[in-house]
């Protein structure tokens, strides 16, 4: 055959596909819900701002209304936007709605076996089973809390180690909240300046960095092709092979010295639960799920509080009259003789308050974790099929006009009443909602609440640049909003 017949027939080809690209794309578009019209293979990739997924999705929110489909590469994806129709999908049919969604960033390098990433009968058994765990060492010999204000003490003398130099904060918060779910997991707190714990943090804060650039939007939506592309996506699989080598040393370790009668964490609960299920075919628990449900626990269990703690800071040094309220609350309720516990929570709304408003506005998992469809279903009117990949924007709901009269200007306001009591919110949903919601719910308001008020408590931070030059918009949105680096003096008290 001579080149230029080759050349047609190739042609031909490629013209066929796209036709029929095209068709199935015109077949799925007659029943799902509006959205811009996609090209082949390529999907809406155009359309999508991908270092700030964020802002793509609200913009086609105000285009399309609060259920649009986008095609998240070749595959159509059902974003869901507003407080209304969020709850209507995950908490009024959360058995439609409550399945997890492919996520390569995280399924193709750690697999399912593990809790956040698997569906069905052994995800409710290794969910239930972590959040029991959870809890009773919360009610065991030392509690969660006293984990947490042992936590707070060192960081508070780290911080004073500073001298009011200039610092970026992030290292040390990290490590100080990885401390927490590290010694509930592994049953030990590490050193600060310990190997293992500096390999951890780093990993996944790396990871999360990543996760939240084009990058990882990119490798989401084409994971096969991304893989022959160089690119910082590369490093996720190192960076969770690092928290899995020390996992499997901490299980190893465990698994010979275990006294099934005294656990010491939640290692020794899992492998405790292996030997009762070891005759079950169907057990949840093996050995190749217990460093999986731990990747999610100690990942999901630092970069989230650690952020939000972060940025928290941030925004306070650009509002320094909100931190003297806190500061004056916290003088009033705590003084400055003891530690804050839990139970000065209540008397404390105002700094209630602000936590819940930096968790609005900081709103640090702004598409939730992909949920997808369990079975065929009609939603406000359009058709989903099994399956169907379904982003929640968070986003919409925590700046969703309807709930917050001013939503793009931090106002602790927001939670609080005439009275100056705290007030709830329903549009707010930092933490996902229905049955997937995140299990570390609990654990992380306690800890914001601690570290949030001990900080306070002890230090002003100063911003090293005039207040009104801070900018704390994110500096990129994927699976996280990544609050801009900055450097802060903290000043004792
Ligand atoms: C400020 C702190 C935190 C925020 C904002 C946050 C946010 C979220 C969100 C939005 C989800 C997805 C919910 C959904 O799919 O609908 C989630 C899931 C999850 N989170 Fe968190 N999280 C935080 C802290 C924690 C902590 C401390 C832990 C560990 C103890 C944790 C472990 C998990 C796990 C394992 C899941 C998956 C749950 C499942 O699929 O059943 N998170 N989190």
């Amino acid at each position: 055959m001579e080149w230029s017949s080759t050349l047609l027939v190739l042609f031909l080809f490629f013209l066929t596909c796209i036709i029929l690209n095209y068709m199935k794309i015109f077949k799925e578009k007659a029943t799902l819900p509006p959205g811009p019209m996609p090209l082949p293979l390529l999907g809406n990739l155009l359309q999508i701002n991908m270092s700030d997924i964020v802002s793509t999705l609200m913009k086609l929110k105000d285009k399309y209304g609060p259920v649009y489909t986008l095609y998240f590469g070749p595959k159509p994806g059902v974003v869901i936007c507003g407080f209304k129709a969020i709850k209507e999908a995950l908490i009024d049919q959360n058995d439609v709605f409550g399945d997890r969604g492919d996520y390569p960033v995280f399924l193709n390098f750690i697999g399912d076996h593990d809790i956040a990433f698997t569906n069905g009968e052994s995800w409710k058994i290794r969910r239930r089973f972590a959040m029991m765990t959870l809890r009773n060492f919360g009610m065991g010999k030392r509690s969660i809390e006293e984990r947490i204000l042992e936590e707070a003490q060192y960081l508070i003398k780290e911080f004073k180690r500073t001298k009011g130099s200039p610092v970026n904060p992030t290292v040390y918060l990290a490590r100080t909240v990885s401390n927490v779910i590290c010694s509930i997991v592994y049953g030990n707190r590490f050193d600060y300046e310990d190997k293992k714990l500096a390999a951890i943090t780093s990993s996944i804060y790396n990871n999360f960095c990543i996760m939240s650039s084009m990058w990882g939007t990119l490798y989401n939506m084409y994971p096969e092709f991304m893989e022959y592309v160089p690119g910082p996506h590369k490093k996720i699989k190192r960076n969770f092979q690092d928290i899995y080598d020390i996992s499997d040393e901490f299980i190893k370790h465990h698994e010979k010295t275990l006294d099934p009668k005294n656990p010491r964490d939640y290692i020794d609960c899992f492998l405790i639960k292996m030997m009762e299920e070891m005759d079950n075919p169907d057990t949840a628990f093996y050995r190749k799920s217990l460093p999986r449900t731990i990747q999610n626990l100690v990942f999901g269990g630092t970069e989230t509080v650690s952020t939000t703690l972060r940025y928290g800071i941030l925004i306070l040094m650009k509002y320094p009259e909100i931190a003297e309220i806190i500061q004056k609350e916290i003088d009033c309720v705590v003084g400055r003789d003891r530690s804050p516990s839990i139970a000065d929570r209540n008397k404390m709304p105002y700094t209630e308050a602000t936590i819940h408003e930096f968790m609005r506005i900081c709103d640090i998992i702004p598409v939730s974790l992909p949920h997808s469809t369990s079975k065929d279903t009609v939603f406000r009117g359009f058709f989903i099929p099994k399956g169907t990949y379904v982003t929640p924007l968070l986003t919409s709901v925590h700046y969703d006009p309807e709930y917050y009269a001013e939503p793009n200007k931090f106002n602790p306001n927001n939670f609080l009443d005439d009275k100056g009591l705290f007030k709830k919110n329903d549009a707010h949903m930092p933490f996902g909602a229905g049955k997937r919601i995140c299990l570390g719910e609990s654990l992380a308001r306690m800890e914001l609440f601690l570290f949030f008020t001990s900080l306070m408590q002890n230090f002003t931070f100063k911003p090293t640049v005039a207040k009104d030059e801070l900018d704390i918009r994110p500096t990129g949105t994927g699976l996280g909003s990544v609050p801009p680096k900055y450097k802060c003096c903290i000043i004792p008290r």
